[in-house]
């Protein structure tokens, strides 16, 4: 069977969300097709997160990440993968301003790129907006506690609910997004007891990040835990230690170059 044809059986939307209390949900970011391909291995579902401003372009924040930015690195994601559901971030300014503004923008990422749903950030504020896309057709997974995009207002990336007195407003933005019909919520920087019970208090499942462990499922930036960045915030374990390894062989490759050891065409191509 040529790769045209073969058959892409992708994790689903229900499949996720009937994952709630059970099975652990695995999911990491993606940016490439070459890195997707790996992930798609053992992840339920990839997402190309807008942290690839940061990750991949340099930025300081997401706030700066365009929309044609988004559905370039989907497609590659789409492009590399066969079994993981492909969820694509819709970038700050994409979405916010009203539900059909949202819809025309997340039905473009959907055609541009393929992928099975968008995920974006706000609970109560954005239910509306939910509930327009999932009527219309457009799975989102919703994105509360610690909402990078709204770091300005934040005043930076600070952990959420560390006073108690704020839970019940994390709480009614998870009921408010599960409510109108969003498949999963992800539940980023928020004091673990909260996590818990924002876990306890819906029934769609919620993703952690650098929540706590009774998420049903956790999600990391795949190039935090390979140990690419320099700089990751402090609940990220890294499983990886790339960025030395990359280096030590670009220094091998430079050395080479500088001794004329440098393999000929022959060689390096094996086409005699
Ligand atoms: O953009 C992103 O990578 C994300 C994850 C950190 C959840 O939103």
């Amino acid at each position: 069977m040529s790769a045209q044809n073969e058959t892409i059986r992708r994790i689903t939307v229900p499949q996720i969300r009937d994952r709630k209390g059970g099975e652990p949900i695995i999911s990491l970011t993606s940016y490439h097709a070459h890195t997707a391909a790996i992930v798609d291995k053992h992840a339920d579902f990839i997402l190309v997160g807008d942290s690839l401003g940061m990750v991949m372009h340099g930025m300081e924040s997401t706030v700066g990440v365009p929309l044609d930015l988004m559905v370039m690195h989907g497609r590659a994601v789409v492009r590399g993968t066969k079994r993981a559901l492909i969820v694509v971030d819709m970038p700050f300014g994409s979405y916010e301003e009203s539900p059909n503004m949202a819809f025309r923008n997340a039905a473009m990422i959907m055609k541009e790129t393929q992928c099975q749903a968008v995920k974006l950030e706000g609970g109560a504020r954005m239910a509306e907006t939910i509930k327009f896309l999932v009527e219309r057709g457009i799975p989102v997974m919703a994105h509360i506690g610690l909402t990078p995009q709204s770091t300005n207002v934040m005043g930076g990336f600070k952990t959420q609910g560390r006073d108690e007195d704020t839970w019940n407003m994390h709480i009614a933005d998870a009921k408010a997004v599960a409510e109108a019909g969003a498949f999963a919520v992800v539940v980023e920087g928020v004091v673990e007891p909260l996590a818990d019970q924002i876990t306890a208090a819906v029934d769609i499942p919620t993703i952690g990040i650098g929540a706590s462990k009774n998420c049903d499922g956790q999600i990391l930036v795949l190039e935090d835990m390979l140990g690419l960045n320099p700089w990751v915030p402090k609940f990220v374990k890294k499983y990886g230690n790339l960025g030395p390894a990359i280096e030590q062989a670009v220094a091998e490759y430079a050395d080479e170059v500088k001794s004329r050891a440098f393999p000929g065409p022959d060689n390096v191509y094996n086409n005699k």
